[in-house]
């Protein structure tokens, strides 16, 4: 494409680790149209990855949309893209009404950029277009066409254009088919499609290949994968089976239905696994859980939580709580915290209940916990968790911990101070310790000196 103007981007994204990873694509087709990033009030595209989990997360989106109205006012050269998992919400009426924006683009339709930006450039300034699957009325096989597309035209530039990173994220299959009562992925990102397991493993080689040092493998529930004979536990056994001795593997997010137990075996058993499990619960009442669909009780979750730590003393729990579910009493509520407290889990993402429209809880269940309730809720079980940290950071105190330099930030503080390292565990446990650059990328064994609910700090033992 040729050259236009002074080529500069702005790109906003809302959402979760597919939504940014879904960034990094439309960051390398930007780059190939030649546009550079740069701040909003100079850029010539700009584009919002979006997200529509909780109302919150649209409501962010509607306030930049009038600022941006506002600025197409003065400007209308300026080309502005709406694209991800709101998209697939949105209505013709919507469209209309925000006629400002150039462009909407579903996140199966994600190539589709360059191609309207060339549109809207030939001065077809008074079209918007729309690529989104609208009634889901398009068949599985042309999402499946567009989907391997779409992560062949990554892999076929990654090649091109490397630049080392620690850690690589790894999209091994995309949507989810469990409907969770209260949620929109299902509708949003459409039903599960798993890539080929040549297609993985390939970009895993390549990843390792240019210096990343951990590999995570991305999916709404990442051990439901399926291809062709290969589930997820032949998948990790085979990737564990190929990658050098000091690459870790993660995966996100595990469906506490779908773990088998020799899966927690193969954590224990293979030191490329990260001793890491994000495994959400969402509630920890067996009334509620069955109001979500979530096909497990909270005594099938604990059995895996359960083994899981009996198999790896040392592993880190990460987990999802949704608080104010419809219906949700004090008592749903205190099983929830009972169960938080069991777990110990070692990172908690807490929501409060957002009705989403057109999911089954919005249409079939009320909302009839309050918002002062519901945020109650959220800080009781915040507090219980940060007590949850810090106990457990402190048990660290005095220990010696292995881990490999992930990270380094200059310190301005004072020459002395060399730089601040961040360490990552195993088990997925970041350490803050001060010393010399070059450890970067290295093994180091480092004694904890001090904690507190979200940081632990150490020094490196020679
Ligand atoms: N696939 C993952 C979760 C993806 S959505 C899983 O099954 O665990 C990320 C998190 O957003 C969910 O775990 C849930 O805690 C939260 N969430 C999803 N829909 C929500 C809603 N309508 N209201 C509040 N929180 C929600
Ligand atoms: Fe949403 Fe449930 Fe699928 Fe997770 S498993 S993405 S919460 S429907
Ligand atoms: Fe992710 Fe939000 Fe879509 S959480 S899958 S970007 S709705």
């Amino acid at each position: 494409m040729n050259k236009i103007k002074e080529n500069f981007y702005f790109l906003k994204t809302f959402g979760c680790q597919m939504s940014n990873l879904d960034s990094k694509y439309i960051q390398l087709l930007l780059n190939k149209m030649s546009f550079e990033t740069k701040q909003i009030e100079k850029a010539d595209i700009i584009v919002f990855n979006t997200c529509s989990i909780r109302e919150a997360s649209e409501n962010k989106l509607l306030n930049l949309f009038s600022y941006i109205s506002k600025m197409k006012e003065y400007n209308k050269d300026i080309f502005v893209a709406v694209l991800g998992c709101f998209v697939e919400k949105i209505n013709y009426k919507f469209i209309q009404k925000h006629s400002y924006i150039d462009c909407f683009i579903s996140p199966d339709y994600l190539h589709f950029l360059p191609y309207a930006f060339k549109r809207f450039h030939l001065k077809k300034k008074n079209y918007q277009l729309v690529y989104k699957h609208f009634k889901n009325n398009i068949h599985k096989n042309t999402i499946k066409k567009n989907f391997d597309f779409l992560e062949d035209i990554f892999l076929r530039n990654k090649i091109r254009t490397v630049k080392k990173k620690p850690r690589e994220y790894i999209r091994i299959m995309k949507g989810c088919n469990k409907f969770c009562t209260y949620c929109v992925v299902p509708y949003t990102r459409g039903l599960e499609i798993c890539r080929p397991i040549e297609r993985i493993i390939l970009e895993i080689k390549h990843a390792i290949y240019f210096g990343s040092q951990e590999i995570v493998l991305l999916g709404q529930s990442v051990n439901h994968y399926y291809y062709r004979g290969v589930n997820f536990y032949k998948l990790l056994y085979i990737i564990s089976n190929i990658i050098p001795k000091h690459i870790r593997v993660k995966f996100l997010t595990s469906y506490p239905k779908n773990i088998i137990y020799p899966l927690l075996t193969l954590i224990q058993q293979k030191s490329c696994l990260s001793k890491y499990l994000h495994i959400p619960a969402q509630s920890g009442s067996n009334t509620i859980l069955k109001k979500m669909n979530r096909c497990y009780t909270r005594e099938e979750y604990l059995d895996i939580i359960d083994i899981a730590y009996a198999k790896n003393p040392g592993i880190s729990i990460a987990g999802d709580m949704i608080v104010g579910f419809p219906d949700e009493s004090t008592k749903d509520f205190q099983c929830s915290i009972a169960l938080v407290k069991y777990v110990k889990y070692q990172h908690l993402f807490i929501s409060q209940y957002s009705p989403r429209p057109n999911t089954i809880s919005y249409l079939y269940y009320q909302d009839n916990v309050s918002k002062s309730i519901k945020r109650a809720r959220h800080n009781y079980m915040f507090k219980i968790q940060q007590n949850i940290m810090s106990q457990y950071n402190s048990s660290f105190v005095a220990q010696i911990l292995e881990g490999f330099v992930w990270k380094a930030y200059n310190t301005s503080v004072s020459k002395k101070l060399k730089e601040i390292l961040l360490v990552k565990t195993d088990a997925n446990k970041i350490i803050f310790v001060f010393d010399e650059k070059k450890l970067l990328g290295s093994k180091v064994r480092v004694r904890i000196l001090q904690s507190s609910s979200s940081k632990i700090f150490g020094f490196v033992v020679k």
